[in-house]
């Protein structure tokens, strides 16, 4: 980018940028801790659904010490609602070997930052760049259309990615990094928008090739997705004296290590009577999910939770939402 165009970009970040939990008060430090857990949790996830869950952690663990002392179960039904929960169990993983291993302290360069679990090529140079000021190329979804814009890049996603971060790198200055990087993203977020881009507020639209070209929402140009598949599943409401039975998903796979309902097979012999169904979209397939319900006079082994207070047991959202159906039946029945 012309040096005009990066410093039109920074100037209207300077005034328009918006005052978010993690970002740093004016002449004050960005604390590492917070700038990491905000990226995590925005990793595939919009700034309004973060931020509460953000407020929250930070409230109830203010420092990566306190974070990496804190039990599994706690930290994952924290995170409950926020999906991708394998980014919660490597958030702890990474958080104990920060406190542990380096004194608390984050990595400050790119490299060492990879190493860290849970911190892909993304994080690892928001981190550096946004937390300690590291020239670094960080590319999220808006940055890249951002610059596929920009640039009026004419190859679609995916396969134009290593293009983009080409333009990318060549666009980011020496200095200012964590703002030039901050600034994208919100141009992205809230000037250069997926269906509207406002263009008539865009620093960046003297610069811009998709612009001159007329029609700057073509960009980024998308491959045809394959339609998503659909599977189906059952999962067990099981009740005894206002408890209802829960079981610790393994760490591995689909929701790993929440809590959930039993989904692997009945649990108990017993009269179950179908309560619905409830939809819900993972990224790579959309679930229809029974509801299969009972009581039973002879509770097995098991973490069996009030039916009362279902609502804080952390339940990941497709079984939040099969809980709501189980406690009706409940009532009806
Ligand atoms: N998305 C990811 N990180 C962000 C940040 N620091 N500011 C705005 N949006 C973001």
């Amino acid at each position: 980018m012309p040096v005009d165009a990066c410093q039109a970009l920074l100037c209207w970040y300077a005034v328009d940028k918006r005052s978010l939990p993690w970002r740093a008060g004016p002449g004050k430090a960005p604390d590492p801790y917070r700038v990491w857990l905000s990226e995590v949790m925005l990793q595939q996830t919009t700034i309004a659904h973060a931020r509460p869950y953000f407020e929250t952690f930070v409230h109830r663990w203010p420092t990566v010490e306190a974070l990496a002392a804190e039990s599994d179960g706690e930290v994952m039904a924290a995170w409950a609602g926020l999906g991708y929960y394998a980014r919660a169990r490597n958030l702890l993983a990474c958080a104990r070997i920060v406190a542990d291993q380096l004194g608390g302290r984050f990595p400050e360069d790119e490299a060492a930052l990879r190493r860290l679990p849970g911190i892909g090529a993304y994080t690892a140079a928001a981190v550096a760049a946004i937390a300690f000021g590291r020239r670094a190329v960080a590319v999220d979804a808006n940055v890249e259309r951002v610059v596929a814009r920009l640039f009026a890049v004419e190859a679609p996603l995916p396969s134009a990615r290593a293009a983009i971060r080409d333009h990318a790198e060549r666009l980011t200055p020496e200095e200012n990094a964590g703002d030039f990087v901050q600034a994208m993203m919100e141009l992205g977020q809230t000037v250069c928008m997926p269906r509207r881009p406002d263009c008539g507020r865009c620093p960046l639209t003297p610069h811009c090739a998709g612009y001159a070209a007329g029609d700057p929402g073509a960009f980024p140009v998308k491959a045809p997705k394959a339609a998503r598949p659909r599977r189906e599943g059952v999962a067990y409401w099981l009740e005894h004296r206002g408890r209802v039975l829960l079981v610790r998903r393994p760490q591995k796979g689909l929701l790993g290590g929440m809590l959930a309902l039993p989904t692997d097979g009945a649990p108990a012999e017993a009269a179950w009577r179908e309560a619905g169904a409830v939809d819900h979209v993972f990224t790579h397939f959309a679930l229809t999910m029974r509801l299969l319900c009972a009581e039973t006079d002879t509770p097995a082994e098991g973490i069996w939770w009030p039916v009362e207070r279902i609502g804080e047991a952390g339940l990941p959202t497709l079984f939040a939402k099969l809980a709501v159906r189980g406690s009706e039946w409940r009532r009806a029945a």
